[in-house]
């Protein structure tokens, strides 16, 4: 079986995991299940986007096997006592400006897995820090599942296809482009072995320059070049340094990476 575990409002980056799963397995499930435990602030889980009758209405013709929509009560029944404790590399990134979203996603994660028995699951390369707790999770957990990281999904413009991009706004959508705009600039100029600060520097120019001219407010978390492998940031380009970025377009926050060098 093939387990491609979302949050719903799908779109053509869970459909590409679908796809995936689908060449790969026998049959295939999506559970649509908006995890409360991993949401930090209240407010993002409220307005976190929902469309189940079109998620449903997409997963039938793609003659997925089965849709898993659970409420919260069938994963997380009350009181809670126990979650997962991450550690190691949620220090980082997104773990760093989103306390507890990690232990959160490995809890659910977790009970999902369970549910599903032997599987293989299928995770998109855009969260790609939760690709590595997700694969540490599996590991340590001993969990009968094969993890399949697909490739992000892109709008034309290159914005990272996400449920959240159906929250910006028109001047936002047109700035977040820029994000993978950025990305490619600071492609064009990384060399093996040179300083990443300057290249950076002159992306963040490319994010915030492109922003003003929309005439989008945009908050840059965190823009790094970083380690791959633990995501630690790195001063000089090495051969599996990534471009981590998380930006804020009118309070909508957005994350993305890509690989500096082809492999
Ligand atoms: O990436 C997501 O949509 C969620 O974090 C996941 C993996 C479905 C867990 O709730």
């Amino acid at each position: 079986m093939g387990l491609v575990p979302t949050m719903g409002a799908l779109h053509d980056g869970h459909f590409g995991l679908v796809e995936e799963a689908k060449r790969l397995c026998d049959r295939v499930c999506v559970s649509i299940f908006v995890n409360p435990l991993q949401f930090n602030n209240a407010a993002d889980f409220d307005r976190y986007p929902r469309d189940i009758d079109a998620d449903a209405a997409a997963l039938e013709a793609m003659g997925v096997a089965a849709v898993f929509v659970p409420g919260v009560e069938d994963i997380h029944p009350a009181p809670i006592y126990m979650h997962i404790a991450t550690s190691g590399i949620v220090d980082r990134q997104e773990g760093a400006y989103r306390p507890g979203h990690f232990d959160g996603v490995a809890t659910v994660v977790s009970k999902l897995f369970i549910a599903a028995g032997r599987s293989k699951v299928f995770f998109g390369e855009k969260d790609y820090q939760q690709t590595r707790v997700i694969a540490d999770l599996i590991r340590e957990f001993h969990f009968p599942v094969e993890m399949v990281v697909v490739p992000t999904v892109r709008e034309e413009d290159g914005l990272a296809m996400s449920s959240r991009n159906r929250l910006l706004t028109a001047a936002a959508r047109s700035a977040a482009p820029a994000l993978y705009a950025a990305f490619q600039a600071g492609r064009s100029r990384a060399v093996q072995g040179s300083a990443t600060a300057p290249v950076l520097a002159s992306m963040r120019e490319v994010i915030e320059g492109r922003a003003a001219e929309a005439g989008a407010a945009v908050t840059i978390d965190y823009l790094e070049a970083a380690s791959g492998e633990d995501l630690r940031p790195s001063d000089r380009f090495e051969a599996d340094t990534r471009f981590f970025v998380a930006a804020s377009y009118d309070g909508v926050r957005l994350i993305d990476n890509v690989a500096v060098f082809e492999k």
